[in-house]
């Protein structure tokens, strides 16, 4: 696809202090309903539904079938994982949550950057001991959550402007597979990719993702990276197998996502919710299991799929990493890891990394 222009918006009460070279001049295009929010938007519904379309099209008629992650996250999706967040069985949220606890302050002080970027924010909760961190360390200007959905995007911001009233929020609606490029520039930034996202990326694309995010970074930049760890895999499967079916309707919630946007008429309940550990790839695997012979309609796309029984659609995985791996992938990519942390029984990493000054091993 080709980029297009991003249309930036910004509401009217931008103009205080700490909105300074932000969302200036022509690039403030149109008001939108957040108050002392900037917003550019390299994505619009429009580009997302095109971008739905060949992603069911493309997914549905390959074989093994599969979708990718991104799609399960509209409003109910965001709220499912809000849910997922807060399960017995899934830890990595709250692990990660423990390690940002301890050691915010080892990270501001390694990397005293006036600018959070935020990557796939969702609702920027755990950001906020980062931002505190950086605030106590003194210099912090602005924070750039950067998320594809919008509507988390602005709510995430304004409830952010509330609470820290000399910060500059300046949130960009893109996708961080094509839209690196549009982080905004300038001071010292610190990019933090949390939650264990990019797990969600096949190897190839992890690579291509963390050598396109160097080429962004000047010498002052940082990377933080929440990575889950390798583990039991018992534990690991329960974590996307949870007993109160939470994950179960999370997944399943890709499919009412396809109903409503694309016409589809996917019966959900004809579809079982699978998560496998692949250990020879190291991640879990989601995936809808056909529970009988069915046959699906995508009114959009003109498209008429067959399921036989026990059929899969993978949706989704989750790769898991050891430390040692993180830091080789990394290395390949342009990243020196700094520091790194685990919680006390090792569930979790978050890796801080700066560009190497070597060069950065040529793509495969
Ligand atoms: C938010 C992508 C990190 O892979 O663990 C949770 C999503 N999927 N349960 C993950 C998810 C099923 C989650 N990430």
């Amino acid at each position: 696809m080709t980029p297009r222009t991003p249309t930036t918006t910004s509401a009217g009460a931008a103009g205080t202090s700490g909105m300074d070279g932000i969302a200036g001049g022509a690039e403030v295009a149109a008001a939108t309903s957040a108050p002392g929010l900037a917003l550019d938007r390299h994505v619009s519904a429009a580009d997302r539904a095109v971008a739905l379309a060949r992603d069911v099209l493309t997914g549905l008629t390959a074989n093994p079938r599969e979708l990718p992650p991104k799609w399960f996250y509209d409003a109910t999706g965001g709220m499912l994982f809000d849910e997922i967040t807060k399960l017995p069985e899934y830890y990595p949220t709250r692990r990660e949550r423990a390690i940002l606890d301890s050691h915010a302050s080892d990270i501001a002080t390694a990397c005293p950057a006036d600018t959070l970027i935020e990557l796939g924010s969702g609702t920027s909760e755990k950001t906020r001991l980062l931002l505190d961190a950086l605030r106590a360390a003194g210099g912090l200007r602005r924070f750039v959550p950067f998320d594809v959905d919008e509507s988390t995007l602005t709510q995430a911001g304004r409830s952010l402007i509330a609470a820290y009233p000399d910060l500059a929020v300046h949130a960009v609606v893109g996708d961080f597979e094509r839209h690196l490029s549009h982080l905004p520039g300038g001071g010292r930034r610190l990019i933090a990719f949390l939650g264990g996202t990019i797990g969600n990326m096949q190897p190839a694309q992890r690579g291509g993702f963390l050598r396109a995010l160097r080429e962004q970074c000047g010498s002052t930049d940082a990377l933080l990276l929440g990575t889950d760890l390798v583990k039991d895999p018992d534990r690991l499967v329960a974590a996307y197998d949870d007993g109160a079916g939470v994950t179960a309707a999370f997944n399943r919630n890709v499919l009412t996502v396809i109903n409503r946007e694309l016409g589809a008429d996917f019966d959900i309940r004809g579809f079982a919710h699978v998560a496998r550990w692949n250990a020879a790839d190291s991640w879990i695997e989601m995936r809808l299991r056909a529970v009988r012979d069915q046959r699906v309609t995508i009114d959009s796309l003109a498209l008429t799929v067959e399921f036989q029984r026990g059929e899969d659609l993978l949706t989704e995985i989750s790769a898991k990493f050891t430390r040692d791996g993180i830091t080789a992938e990394l290395a390949d990519a342009g990243w020196a890891v700094t520091q790194q942390w685990t919680d006390p029984e090792g569930d979790f990493a978050v890796t801080l990394a700066t560009p190497s000054t070597a060069p950065a091993a040529a793509p495969v």
